[in-house]
């Protein structure tokens, strides 16, 4: 990535003092790259991640349309900015993620689910609490050895979660053992930017669905058998009769 764009981002972070170094680059994924970085004072921890989001023009492509339904941008110029294709409505759809999953991990959070702690954010990155040890990110699920049990515990663990998040209104919407990563015991959920509100994106059954078909295809490679329709109507059931 654009050592500007990366500077740019990071430099907010080392002034708040939330990190005071960059360790190392863990990853450049579709749409973002991960750095392990030093923790600095208001971090309280060793290490932090920091996740640089890639200007929009250069992610790969992904259908923002159905995810973005029913997201409102509350401020009118921004907005019009961001129908329209200026650098500022870029910056405006860009932050938009940024700022969206920051807050999707703080509700979370705060709400006892297995994500990482929110640390901080800048325009274009967040800070977080760093899964894994000194020199090395805890790997994802899809790279991990699960013995049944195990398999059948994760499962279990993260049928529990997906129902927490439906409880805080949040549907993660690209759900796979890409973005669970595996510390040991438990899973931890990462990757939330195109998080939807249940409330009002019409496509989120659709993806709540997509996401239990995901999990339940891993987990059955590890003898989990599961019915993810079923598991989603559950969940989406229960999830309306508590909006009552
Ligand atoms: N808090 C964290 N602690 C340690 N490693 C992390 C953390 N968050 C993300 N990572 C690592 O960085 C990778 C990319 O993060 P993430 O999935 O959020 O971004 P992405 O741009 O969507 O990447 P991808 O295209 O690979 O999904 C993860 O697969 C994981 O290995
Ligand atoms: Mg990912």
């Amino acid at each position: 990535m654009h050592f500007d764009t990366v500077s740019e981002a990071i430099a907010p972070l080392i002034d708040d003092e939330l990190i005071d170094d960059v360790l190392f680059q863990v990853k450049s994924g579709k749409e973002a790259t991960l750095f392990c970085c030093r923790g600095a004072r208001r971090a309280q921890a060793e290490f932090v991640a920091v996740k640089v989001y890639k200007p929009q023009q250069f992610r790969s492509f992904r259908n923002d349309s159905m995810y973005q339904a029913g997201r409102v941008i509350l401020n009118a110029r921004d907005a019009r900015a961001a129908a329209k294709r200026t650098r500022h409505g870029r910056e405006v759809k860009s932050s938009l993620w940024t700022n969206s999953e920051y807050e999707t991990l703080r509700v979370l959070y705060r709400a006892g689910a297995a994500v990482p702690r929110p640390i901080g954010h800048s325009q274009g990155a967040i800070a977080m609490e760093w899964i894994g040890d000194p020199d090395a990110p805890a790997p994802q699920l899809k790279d991990v050895n699960l013995s049944r049990s195990d398999a059948q515990a994760c499962f279990e663990q993260l049928l529990a979660e997906i129902e927490l998040w439906l409880a805080c209104n949040i549907v993660h919407g690209d759900l796979s053992a890409y973005n669970l990563l595996y510390d040991g015991q438990r899973l931890v959920a990462i990757d939330f930017p195109q998080a939807s509100d249940p409330r009002f994106n019409a496509n989120a059954y659709e993806l709540l669905a997509r996401d239990l078909g995901n999990v339940c295809r891993f987990f059955a490679r590890w003898g989990v058998a599961s019915e993810p329709d079923a598991l989603a109507a559950d969940l989406w059931d229960r999830f309306l009769r508590s909006e009552l």
